[in-house]
């Protein structure tokens, strides 16, 4: 039997205990600067006793970031900030991992100053454009992805994520909406994956055995003609074949097309609106409710989806989505899943795992509001504040 707060080897590092902070964009790099701001953030989640944090979302180039407020991995400027990062993330007795990977068509392009790109072109719910990618673009993007491995090593984090999932550059390929390419990385299944999983390929390169390597996928993206588990399961099984990844982290929904099919609970509607600029206020007036709508938020909401690729995979998987309660970690291990990853809860209660292992607390007070995805823009925090 698994239990949560036991040392669990990934790959070739090794966790205190099985619960994984799961990336959630800080917004604490102003200009893409690191700051001692976002090192805090990630000591109060390791003080409080989690295996792993993610650092949110690193990019490999200008124009993948989601906006400017994006620390660039690639950009060997960024190290030194990273290194005081790691180092008192490891002071404080957890691993830590870098979120890895090109934003595509979520990509903000005016605030990047950089056209936004994904597999084929097109133009979000909210009206924000992408460009095909060029083969030189994806030449490129592949070299800085491999540049940001090296940047990461070097920055002493001990894993990396990349970002496979949400509609982000890498989860488009897989798409078959999203991707209507005729060359080699258009086409079928095996087409629509090679791209991704060449970047996987070239960052193990990078690597090698001196940290571990886990990809973010989307099971399915929960948008018409998009990736339904029938796409997923072949991909995640081709990548498990491939055999450069030590985890799977299991995610659903699109950040560009249906954010809310991530999170579950209240669709913060209102509060989103007023962050957008004018045309895209405009816009969100009409899709709001069909862009936002609200799924009813429960415990473990990505479980029996995800116990689809535990019964067709062998290699390790990280459960992700409504973690909350002492419980539900013990019900996801107990459901096979070698790791639990973490958000909102901890945004909650950095300290909750402190009191779920002193039998202080078994449950989250966190109400899945979701305003704290809103929050990104200014400081990612709980509005409501319970502990920290
Ligand atoms: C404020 C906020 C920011 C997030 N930012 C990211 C991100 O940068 N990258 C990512 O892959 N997921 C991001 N997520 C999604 C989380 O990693 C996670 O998949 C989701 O919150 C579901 O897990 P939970 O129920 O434990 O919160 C974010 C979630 C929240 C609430």
């Amino acid at each position: 039997m698994v239990t949560a707060f036991e040392p669990a080897k990934l790959g070739p590092i090794e966790l205190k205990n099985r619960i994984i902070k799961a990336a959630t964009f800080e917004g604490r790099a102003p200009k893409g600067a690191v700051t001692q701001d976002l090192i805090d953030f990630h000591v109060a989640v390791a003080e409080g006793g989690i295996g792993m944090t993610t650092v949110a979302y690193l990019a490999v180039a200008p124009e993948g970031r989601t906006d400017r407020n994006c620390v660039l991995l690639s950009d060997t400027a960024n190290l030194e900030g990273l290194q005081r990062l790691t180092a008192s993330v490891h002071d404080a007795g957890a691993k830590i991992s870098a979120q890895v990977g090109h934003s595509g068509p979520v990509g903000n392009s005016r605030s990047n100053h950089a056209p936004s790109l994904s597999p084929s072109g097109g133009r979000s719910p909210l009206g924000m454009v992408s460009q095909p990618a060029t083969n030189e673009d994806l030449d490129r993007i592949l070299l800085a992805f491999r540049q940001s491995a090296r940047n990461a090593v070097e920055a002493g984090f001990d894993c990396i994520e990349l970002h496979l999932g949400h509609g982000y550059l890498l989860s488009s390929f897989f798409s078959p909406k999203a991707n209507t390419r005729t060359d080699h990385y258009g086409g079928n299944l095996e087409k629509r994956s090679l791209y991704p999983r060449k970047v996987v390929e070239a960052v193990r390169e990078e690597i090698g055995d001196r940290i571990a390597l886990t990809a973010k996928i989307s099971m399915r993206d929960a948008t018409k003609g998009g990736i339904e588990l029938e796409h997923s399961i072949p991909t995640a099984q081709l990548l498990e074949q491939d055999g450069h990844l030590d985890a799977l982290v299991l995610t659903a929904g699109s950040s560009l097309n249906n954010p809310m099919y991530l999170f579950r609970g209240k669709a913060p509607r209102k509060e989103f609106a007023e962050t957008l600029p004018q045309p895209l206020k405009l816009g969100f007036k009409v899709v709001g409710r069909r862009f936002m709508p609200d799924y009813p938020y429960e415990e473990a909401y990505f479980l029996d989806m995800a116990s689809e690729f535990r019964s067709a995979l062998k290699m390790p998987l990280v459960l992700l989505g409504g973690i909350s309660n002492a419980a539900t970690i013990e019900q996801g291990l107990g459901a096979g899943f070698e790791f639990v990853a973490m958000g909102r809860a901890l945004l909650a209660e950095p300290d909750l795992l402190l009191r779920y292992q002193d039998g202080t607390a078994r449950e989250s007070q966190c109400s899945h509001c979701n305003r704290c995805m809103v929050s990104i823009y200014t400081g990612t925090r709980c509005t409501e504040s319970f502990s920290a």
